[in-house]
């Protein structure tokens, strides 16, 4: 069964998009079946694996989630990247109506698990990657998942706000979705150079323990570059930094769940 995971934080620009895009090329090129699902209006995962403005012949997201009846077969929505074994359901901006039409919708926090559920052996990993919000999009990824990866950037504001998402974690966990795991936390964009870097991370550390990946992703322009040309990092440069650091997560997430 392939393992769901949320990449959430409502913080904004903390590198969740980033995330998403890397860990699953790096474990497409493990040669792990990975679905990648963009359920941001913003479309950032789309255009960052080069795929802005398609959808397949069912439409985007925002069709697959808003119909009057709750979509079973997410095969429709499926399209190719450039990367072999990383599939896409790709977004589009008609999805930030989505938050508002699903309020009058039946089953409208179970959407998304509803859509992804009959795919689930045809992957090892599925990504999902959310919006900056805790509205019903985030809502409907966290009901789906089987676990929650979140960002952190290291920056003095990190935990801020860390409550509130360990807050919704624990009330869908209470009523819609008991199994919800944390799949671990994630330091982005670390400087080692400052002091205030190194203070977070032992902050963070602190505070989730074990929960905190091993591998943290350092400040890297190869990462800020690469979905202007719509490319994982490692088919943009695979010698830099950033490309090294999602590789390395890869391996550590493969390690962990053979352990
Ligand atoms: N490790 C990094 N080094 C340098 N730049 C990075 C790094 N990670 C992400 N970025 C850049 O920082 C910006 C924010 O990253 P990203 O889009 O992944 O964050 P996000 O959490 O998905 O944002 P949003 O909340 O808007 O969806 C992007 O321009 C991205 O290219
Ligand atoms: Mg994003």
């Amino acid at each position: 069964m392939g393992r769901i995971v949320a990449v959430s934080n409502q913080k904004g620009g903390v590198g969740k998009t980033t995330t998403a895009i890397n860990l699953a090329a790096s474990l497409a090129l493990a040669e792990q079946r990975v679905l990648l699902v963009d359920i941001d209006p913003q479309g950032n995962l789309t255009s960052g694996v080069g795929q802005k403005g398609k959808a397949g012949p069912g439409g985007t997201i925002y069709d697959a989630l808003t119909a009057v009846e709750p979509v079973v077969d997410p095969r429709p929505f499926f399209i190719p990247t450039g990367v072999d074994q990383l599939t896409l359901i790709p977004s589009d901006r008609n999805l930030t109506g989505a938050e508002i039409e699903l309020v009058g919708l039946s089953h409208r926090e179970e959407r998304l698990r509803t859509l992804l559920t009959p795919v689930r052996d045809e992957f090892d990993y599925i990504f999902v990657d959310c919006p900056p919000s805790l509205g019903l999009l985030t809502l409907n990824a966290l009901v789906a998942a089987d676990a929650a990866l979140i960002p952190l950037h290291c920056e003095y504001f990190a935990l801020e706000g860390l409550a509130d998402l360990v807050g919704t974690i624990r009330r869908i966990r209470a009523a819609l979705n008991p199994a919800l795991d944390i799949e671990g936390v994630l330091l982005t964009m670390f400087d080692e150079r400052t002091n205030l870097g190194q203070q977070v991370a032992s902050d963070v550390r602190q505070f989730f323990k074990e929960k905190v990946f091993r591998t943290v992703i350092p400040r890297n322009v190869r990462l800020g570059e690469a979905p202007s040309h719509g490319l994982p990092v490692m088919l943009y440069d695979v010698k830099s930094r950033g490309a090294e650091a999602y590789l390395a997560l890869a391996r550590e997430l493969l390690e962990r769940s053979a352990a």
